[in-house]
């Protein structure tokens, strides 16, 4: 019988050998110490087929190799559990010297970028801002605005006609006459919006944006209109920038400026950007014209005004020193990645 228990136990020692996990030891072990079915259980139950005189040894027997069975499988699953965790951990570990994954931050578009800038910079002179719509009538956009049918000034904005009625504008100075129709004075009012003419090249788009300014009260001068400016290029292009104003010819502003502001570039010296002149043009404004206060139902005699209109693209290609308008339209993120302050 002895060599029975022996045999046991030999199996047990060279079965464990070949086992993989905690699972697999713990399955073994049941074909050996299982209750009912287990290989020593049974051992137990062949107690009746032994003589009686050799009873006490042979349970004596099989409870020292259950014992041991326990034992060593025991430490087997031990073994093995501790081996699992070691791996699980393995296969968890976080190499926290690895650089972190980059979040790539947007930025707003250059367009509007500036348009809020602008906005900023006359909020805090008190404008508010009038969004018009894009199409627009004949009249606000040009008859109300001193400019009637067969005008020659109708020539300088090459127009998207819908009807004969009815046109997408042109400039954002249509918001002016309802501002004028629809308020009384003061105003003064801001109006951003895009703006289309049938024009294409390097410097101009079918499509552009502009950033209309009016202001209508008693005794509004050009002295007004340039003390804003000024404010206005030092926000946007520096400091040191100083405006000045040049005799130009707009429909429904008499007089009628076009203002430039000196290089920022250069400071004035000349350089390729002011093409040697030390001023770049920057917007067209002027005081409003009285025919224009008149359509609009307001008396010249008692009221004067200020206008202008800003080109948003322009103001952005020069101070970030853009070529071709285009760029600003493609949505070349690397073009405008970089331009974002
Ligand atoms: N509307 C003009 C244009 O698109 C710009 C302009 C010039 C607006 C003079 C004004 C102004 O309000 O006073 O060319």
């Amino acid at each position: 019988m002895n060599a029975n228990l022996e045999q046991i136990k030999q199996e047990i020692i060279t079965g464990s050998e070949g086992l993989k996990s905690s699972k697999e030891v713990y399955e073994f072990k049941k074909t050996f110490l299982d209750g009912k079915t287990g290989k020593i259980g049974l051992l137990m139950k062949e107690m009746k087929n032994i003589a009686p005189e050799e009873r006490a040894a042979y349970g004596k027997g099989v409870n020292e190799l259950k014992e041991w069975a326990l034992e060593f499988l025991g430490e087997l699953d031990l073994e093995m559990r501790a081996k699992e965790l070691e791996a699980r951990y393995e296969a968890e570990k976080l190499d926290i010297t690895l650089p972190a994954e980059k979040v790539e931050e947007g930025n707003l578009h250059p367009i509007t970028l500036i348009r809020n800038q602008l906005i900023d910079v006359f909020a805090g002179m008190g404008f508010q801002i009038y969004e018009g719509t894009e199409i627009e009538t004949d009249y606000y956009n040009f008859t109300a605005l001193n400019t009637p049918q067969d005008h020659p000034a109708r020539d300088m904005q090459d127009t998207f006609y819908l009807s004969p009625e009815f046109l997408l504008r042109t400039q954002t100075s249509a918001g002016q006459i309802h501002v004028m129709e629809n308020s009384k004075p003061p105003i003064k009012i801001l109006s951003p919006g895009k703006v289309f003419r049938s024009d294409d090249d390097a410097t101009h788009s079918p499509m552009f944006t502009q950033m209309e300014g009016l202001v209508v009260d008693k005794g509004i001068t050009l002295c007004d209109l340039q003390g804003m400016l000024d404010v206005f290029v030092k926000k946007i292009y520096g400091e040191g920038t100083r405006t000045r104003l040049r005799p130009s010819y707009f429909p429904f502003t008499e007089p009628s400026v076009e203002v430039d502001c000196s290089c920022f570039e250069c400071g004035g010296k000349g350089c390729k950007l002011c093409k040697g002149t030390g001023w770049i043009e920057i917007l067209g404004a002027g005081i409003v014209n009285n025919k224009v206060l008149e359509n609009c139902g307001i008396d010249p005699n008692e009221y004067s005004g200020l206008a202008f209109g800003i080109g948003i693209e322009r103001t952005a290609m020069l101070k970030y020193g853009i070529n071709n308008i285009k760029l600003l339209f493609e949505s070349d993120l690397r073009v405008l990645k970089q331009l974002n302050d």
